[in-house]
């Protein structure tokens, strides 16, 4: 299959031009001005358009069974809507349940993601610990592909890390060459404020982020920041959606810390008005953790990407329809929490991002997949429009306009955080492996087309983390 794409402007993280791409064998085989077409090739003509690597979302939960049940939106379906919005790669995550043999979980991890019509890959989840996971964290990284290991601080009773998970994984990431990311929300302040407030009375959705204020965000993130500085690990914050973990992490960069951040269009977009909505089923689509916050926070978390202290965005898309959020009528703490939008992410970011100013489409490009290539080890195979590269690739119509709808949308379900937001800029095109999977509104995808991708450990990190610690050893004091 070879295609051409012809008369667009590429746009990297670092550079804009005309150029034409030339995809091949899965790869970027020329760039160029004016590239003739080989024989056989499909045209597809990009004029006036932008070609840009496909998106990739670093923090989806396709098919994940939480909070007694499991996510609607499997692995088939949900790599297809991401193509469908110019994602061409998800990163996973293996969640195994506490006690549950890692390498068990991470084998019915990929066999779920079999059918993925996009490549994909996996951090693993550190939910427990003895020498059995510190064994198959360690196979995992020499033998499977994984570079990242997560640790949730919260959901105490079920899969939260404490402390003592926590330096013990820590600590053998950095001896692995792997980086650390944490949920990062004080899970027993958050158990207590739940039994408070439902006990005051407060039983429905609008008891959810009473139960999560921004504090109980902030102590986490600076508490999982400190225990990597003290054990000089790498460690990258999901779904930041506050200002108080935003400036956890900004002091930690000043300070010179490897620290990385990671925002949802969600959070960026949506504000906790939704769980006042007296409606059960509107309110309770949203409840997410952490959950949406003010507009101030919001306006906070614009400004950390704008200035480079959160570099990347994602979905944490985690589908729960109408039927299972009714699991929490009566107690919000029953509710499954997840929301979705990896069909929507691009487009949302494009339209508030690009178009009003705040991101260049440089800019665009480094959120959206660059920078989470970057930071996970896989790029410039990911992430990038260049020769060699992966043919990952979405052509954007800065033109196309359309209104986001659960009735019109292609996620497996019913509810979509975005309903009636139009935005303007969208994907007419996307490829995945130089095969054109999207096309003017059609899918076009094969059940297990999608790839695992491998994620090599970063020596080179590890390198300059080494030399660093050395010159801060402490020296005996001589008496
Ligand atoms: O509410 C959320 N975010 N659900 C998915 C699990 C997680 O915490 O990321
Ligand atoms: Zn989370
Ligand atoms: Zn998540």
């Amino acid at each position: 299959m070879t295609v051409l794409i012809k008369g667009g402007t590429v746009v990297t993280a670092e550079h804009t031009w005309r150029a034409d791409v030339l995809c091949a064998e899965g790869k970027i085989q020329a760039i160029g001005a004016a590239l003739d077409a080989p024989s056989g090739a499909n045209v597809v003509d990009a004029g006036g358009q932008y070609v840009m690597p496909g998106g990739i979302d670093p923090h989806t939960h396709m098919q994940l069974p939480f909070m007694g049940t499991v996510a609607s939106e499997d692995f088939e379906t949900g790599t297809a809507a991401g193509l469908a919005g110019g994602t061409t790669m998800i990163i996973d995550f293996v969640i195994p349940n506490p006690q549950q043999n890692v390498m068990e979980a991470y084998n019915q991890w990929r066999e779920w993601a079999e059918k993925s019509v996009s490549d994909y890959s996996f951090h693993v989840a550190i939910t427990w610990w003895d020498d059995t996971v510190a064994a198959d964290m360690e196979t995992l990284v020499k033998e499977k592909g994984v570079n990242s290991f997560k640790h949730f601080m919260a959901y105490k009773g079920a899969i939260m890390a404490d402390d003592e998970i926590l330096v013990n994984s820590f600590s053998k990431a950095i001896e692995l060459g792997a980086i650390v990311t944490c949920h990062a929300e004080n899970g027993e302040l958050v158990y207590r404020l739940q039994q408070k407030i439902f006990d005051m009375g407060i039983t429905g959705p609008e008891g959810h982020p009473l139960s999560r204020p921004p504090e109980v965000e902030g102590e986490a993130a600076n508490r999982a920041i400190r225990i990597a500085e003290v054990l000089g690990v790498p460690i990258y914050l999901v779904h930041n959606s506050c200002r108080q973990s935003l400036e956890a992490i900004t002091r930690a960069r000043n300070e010179g810390q490897r620290v990385y951040g990671e925002v949802l269009a969600g959070h960026l977009l949506v504000d906790d008005s939704v769980y006042r909505d007296p409606d059960f089923e509107s309110a309770a689509a949203h409840v997410m953790s952490p959950p949406f916050r003010s507009k101030d926070h919001q306006t906070a978390l614009w400004h950390g990407l704008q200035s480079g202290n959160l570099q990347t965005t994602a979905t944490d898309h985690c589908c729960f329809c109408a039927d299972q959020k009714a699991a929490g009528k009566d107690d919000f703490r029953l509710i499954p929490n997840g929301t979705a939008g990896v069909e929507n992410r691009m487009e949302v970011l494009w339209h508030h991002g690009v178009s009003t100013g705040r991101l260049t489409m440089n800019e665009f490009v480094a959120i959206t997949s660059a920078n989470a290539a970057k930071i996970f080890n896989i790029f410039p195979r990911k992430g990038n429009i260049a020769v060699g590269a992966d043919a990952d690739i979405v052509i954007w119509d800065p033109e196309a306009t359309k209104t986001i709808s659960a009735k019109t949308h292609m996620q497996q379900i019913d509810f979509n955080i975005f309903e009636g937001m139009t935005v303007k800029g969208g994907a007419s095109h996307t490829l995945s492996q130089g095969k054109v999977v999207f096309a003017n509104g059609a899918l076009n995808v094969e059940k297990g087309a999608g790839r695992y991708v491998d994620r090599p450990p970063f020596a080179t990190y590890y390198d300059a983390i080494a030399k660093r610690t050395a010159h801060k050893a402490p020296t005996a004091v001589k008496r």
